[in-house]
């Protein structure tokens, strides 16, 4: 497959710019065949891309898993999966996140489907409905013990057994989300998966059909097998990150972004000699910095301040002296040869090193997730 551009710059560029994110859409299917080979057959994959596909882009990633055969994605407003609708992407689209009523209009105009999570958001859809001839598809959501969106226990079966689901809507899926999945004691997500089994088994013996029920994360894919029911939501693993238990299987999963500069300057450093807002790096010795045209406006968070590492030549350089909005200085005294032009790796490979998501997220005090979330729509996403 040749590389593509994203189409959702804004003007057409003559060239590529400096910094870029490229995105590896075989690497994605080969993540997506390691979330299938843990699943039971006929089992659904409800493909997680809110947020741009964690940063990865949404579109692109969306086609790429639609050509796979996915058939259903997940987002957390309506404005993402209103983007989905007006690219053209016809799949399932599950809203997942809060939906306030004066968003109905466009959840229906757009044919996306809700997550129910408050029997009144059940009322009101319906009575926004009327009468329709076919009942609206949504998805319940119970709240097993994230603490977060979601019906108590006690809600489910009296609001299916209500007028709204006998006429206006329609059960398609019944869900809950782990809070817990990617903890070593598996103690936590058993307590969820029971009483997710349970609400289940409830609905069930009062006749009532579940055509979908899906619990589980990228975590509970790779840990949990108890949550697979028939359809399962992977996030993390699709764009190559485990968050599989500690002490389980290594699972060959293949990160599938690289976050890339170009070097704009090399400057050099009298011993003494200070760089960057507040003057946090003085150099000890005659030093070579590098500037590179990335900075926290572009996802290269500030706190990578005097700790993160860029790879250049395929050897590893400290940041030096505050990240600033739009540039970032890495400490190449060691790289006689480096010069302007030159590649700058801020995640991915570079000969035999690696920085990855998971190693921007240490360093920063965070998560890979929103490191990855975290790259800004200035930086051009590649794909290949
Ligand atoms: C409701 C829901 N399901 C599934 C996921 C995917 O989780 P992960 O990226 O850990 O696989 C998320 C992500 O936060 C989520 O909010």
């Amino acid at each position: 497959m040749s590389a593509s551009v994203s189409t959702t710059s804004v003007s057409p560029l003559t060239a590529v710019p400096s910094t870029i994110a490229a995105v590896d859409l075989a690497a994605l299917t080969f993540n997506l065949r390691q979330a299938r080979q843990r699943l039971p057959p006929g089992c659904e994959i409800l493909a997680v891309v809110k947020a741009d596909a964690y940063g990865h882009g949404a579109l692109a990633i969306t086609k790429a898993l639609a050509q796979q055969g996915v058939a259903r994605f997940g987002v957390a407003t309506i404005q993402e999966g209103a983007e989905l609708r007006d690219a053209g992407i016809q799949a399932h689209v599950l809203v997942m996140g809060a939906l306030p009523p004066s968003q109905f209009a466009d959840l229906l105009d757009y044919s996306l489907t809700p997550v129910i999570y408050d029997p009144a958001l059940a009322t009101d859809l319906a009575a926004r409905l009327g009468t329709r001839p076919t009942p609206y598809p949504v998805h319940l959501k119970v709240d097993t013990g994230m603490g977060r969106l979601g019906l108590t226990s006690e809600q489910v079966l009296p609001l299916l057994q209500s007028p709204v689901f006998r006429g206006p809507l329609r059960l398609e899926g019944l869900m809950t989300h782990l809070a817990d999945a990617d903890n070593s004691d598996p103690a936590y997500t058993r307590t969820q998966i029971g009483r997710f089994q349970a609400i289940l088994a409830q609905v069930k013996n009062a006749g009532l059909p579940v055509p979908l029920a899906h619990a589980a994360n990228s975590a509970a894919i790779l840990g949990h097998p108890a949550a697979h029911f028939n359809a399962a939501r992977p996030g993390i693993m699709l764009y190559g990150y485990s968050t599989a238990p500690q002490g389980g299987p290594a699972v060959p999963l293949k990160p599938i972004l690289a976050l890339r500069s170009r070097i704009a300057q090399v400057r050099s450093l009298a011993s003494g000699d200070s760089v960057s807002y507040n003057r946090s790096f003085i150099a000890s010795r005659p030093s070579k910095v590098a500037v590179l045209p990335i900075g926290y406006a572009d996802g290269y968070s500030r706190a990578l301040s005097n700790r993160g590492q860029v790879l250049v030549q395929g050897r590893r350089c400290p940041v030096v002296g505050r990240v600033c909005m739009d540039m970032t200085l890495v400490d190449v005294t060691d790289l006689p040869t480096v010069r302007p032009g030159d590649d700058a790796v801020l995640i991915g490979r570079q000969g035999e090193e690696e920085i990855l998501a998971t190693d921007l997220a240490a360093w920063s005090g965070t998560i890979p997730y929103e490191v990855l979330c975290g790259i800004g729509p200035r930086v051009l996403r590649v794909y290949s």
